[in-house]
């Protein structure tokens, strides 16, 4: 599974980065107009940290000349970026122009099966369901992905399905057993997915323990400063 942020930050896509395990970045019209800086410069920076990862750029056009336009000038800023319309008619039309194109769509604001059937149809690089926003309106996200999963299968379509507005780790979990091929998560349910209170009590009592048998265990992991100098 691929672990995108979810994020127009920059310091968190950094913090994210350095751990070694983002494939990407999706940003949206909301996350990047948090940020208070300009669009372009701004998408470029993020796909200079995240390297080999692509950027997930939105359009904000919504009708299919307003969105081809949009779309094909942000695929000309860098090689990384896939381009994300939403999921309306004029976003599918422009989609179908795109795809023949070679230019990689990720379809957005994915609530049900049959808009994800027709974007694959279509020819999306991705399909972005939103998990979270239909739990909000008590609807389960969770169906909707398997649901998705099962029709992609069925017709073996090459869209890959990217999970997104996960909102926790067992989001992440539940898309991964069903074999969603991205999760986009937000930082904080990134850094959620590090933690377990018995590794933190399970490394402070090795460290207490080894600190009392300190003296016993020799100077092997003492810091190069504290060693005498080399003969
Ligand atoms: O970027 C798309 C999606 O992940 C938005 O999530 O948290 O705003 O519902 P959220």
């Amino acid at each position: 599974m691929k672990f995108f942020l979810d994020t127009a930050n920059l310091e968190e896509i950094r913090q994210g980065v350095s751990l070694g395990v983002i494939d990407g970045v999706t940003t949206n019209p909301t996350l990047v107009a948090k940020e208070k800086r300009p669009f372009r410069e701004h998408i470029l920076e993020i796909c200079n940290i995240v390297k080999d990862g692509v950027v997930n750029t939105e359009v904000v056009a919504t009708d299919t000349a307003g969105i081809l336009r949009e779309a094909r000038e942000i695929t000309t800023w860098h090689p990384n970026i896939v381009v994300k319309i939403p999921m309306i008619p004029d976003g599918v039309r422009a989609l179908s122009v795109l795809a023949k194109e070679g230019v990689r769509v990720n379809i957005t604001l994915v609530f049900s099966s049959p808009q994800a059937l027709i974007v694959a149809k279509a020819g999306a690089y991705f399909v972005s369901p939103f998990l979270g926003r239909l739990d909000d309106i008590s609807s389960d996200g969770l169906t909707l992905l398997r649901e998705i999963m099962d029709i992609y299968r069925a017709y073996n379509y090459s869209t890959q399905v990217l999970a997104a507005s996960l909102r926790h780790p067992l989001h992440v979990v539940a898309a991964a057993r069903m074999g969603a091929h991205i999760a986009t998560m937000p930082y904080k349910v990134f850094d959620q997915l590090f933690k377990h209170p018995l590794t933190d009590r399970g490394l402070a009592g090795f460290l207490k323990d080894w600190e009392k048998a300190r003296e016993t265990l020799g100077d092997v992991f003492e810091p190069a400063s504290a060693r005498s100098p080399r003969r």
